[in-house]
């Protein structure tokens, strides 16, 4: 293997330094607490025994009712990764050795159900119902996780990717999706050619909550938790003092994004449907 168990860099200004404050640390901690998105790599290319390491790592997340129903495609294709990299808008997507686009999957399991004899074309198939949907949709996001964590353990830097479903008609034809499989999240994978200051997350009185919506059990209540964070996001931009960070506190960014019409997407229940998810099940 060519990669190292290291962290991928020292956390920058406004994150929170490498040890966690618990008394309790290990590796997995310190690669979790660690983490950030990484959006340029080196041309170093990911050996096969990683690759191979890596799947078996997100084949590893848990699956609801074990039901296995997601999958997931790497881009070996540079073509295919250009369209992928276009379609996302994001360059840095094809310059990744690595590229993944999971797949909320119910396909194989009605190929499986028929073959053992069950109608899947009658109304009592319930494996294209929108529970069944969210419930592919989880798999798909925790196994996509394990792979970032294990990827990041191994000292390589990941950026997940919610825009491959920007044009997702167009990624369920490029990929050849077929009924019941949708795209959900990319991930793309590789060596960092950068080492980007860790964003800084909010209290957790502002995040976590006791019992109920709202309340907690930690000093401080959710509304100066969010305060103190407005004030640390402001700080952490003006300190990255790139021209183009927003020295906004975290209200007005979220507040400049709420009625943005370039924060708006096309409905996905059509292409949802189109697959054949019936979201009204
Ligand atoms: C569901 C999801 C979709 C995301 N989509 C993109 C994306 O399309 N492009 C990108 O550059 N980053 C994407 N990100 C990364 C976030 O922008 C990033 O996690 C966030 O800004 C916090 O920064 P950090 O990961 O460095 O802590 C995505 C993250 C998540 C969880």
């Amino acid at each position: 293997m060519t990669t190292s168990p290291q962290s991928p860099g020292r956390p920058g200004k406004g994150g929170r330094s490498a040890k966690p404050e618990a008394t309790i640390h290990n590796e997995t901690i310190n690669t979790l607490l660690n983490r950030r998105t990484i959006r340029a790599f080196t041309d170093e290319t990911i050996d096969p025994d990683t690759v191979a390491l890596l799947e078996e790592t997100a084949q590893h997340a848990a699956t609801s009712r074990y039901f296995n129903e997601w999958s997931a495609i790497r881009i070996s294709d540079p073509t295919k990764a250009r369209t992928i990299a276009d379609m996302a808008h994001q360059d840095y997507v094809a310059q990744a050795p690595l590229l993944y686009i999971f797949l909320a999957d119910q396909r194989r399991n009605a190929d499986l159900a028929k073959r053992e004899g069950i109608d899947i074309d009658s109304r009592g198939f319930v494996l294209n119902t929108g529970y069944v949907f969210l419930q592919s949709q989880n798999d798909a996001v925790l196994a996509l996780h394990a792979m970032e964590t294990a990827a990041n353990s191994m000292g390589l830097g990941c950026v997940i990717l919610g825009s491959v479903i920007n044009d997702v008609n167009r990624m369920i034809d490029l990929l050849d999706l077929p009924r019941l499989v949708y795209p959900v999240l990319g991930l793309a994978i590789g060596h960092p050619a950068q080492d980007p200051p860790m964003k800084p997350r909010m209290p957790r009185p502002a995040q976590i909550f006791l019992d109920s919506y709202g309340r907690s059990d930690t000093p401080g209540t959710p509304d100066q938790a969010l305060k103190d964070f407005d004030e640390t996001v402001k700080l952490y931009y003006r300190d990255l003092r790139h021209m183009d960070a927003p020295r906004k506190t975290f209200s007005r960014i979220i507040a400049d994004k709420a009625c943005n019409p370039k924060e708006d997407h096309e409905p996905m229940l059509p292409s949802i449907q189109a697959q054949g998810f019936d979201m009204t099940r």
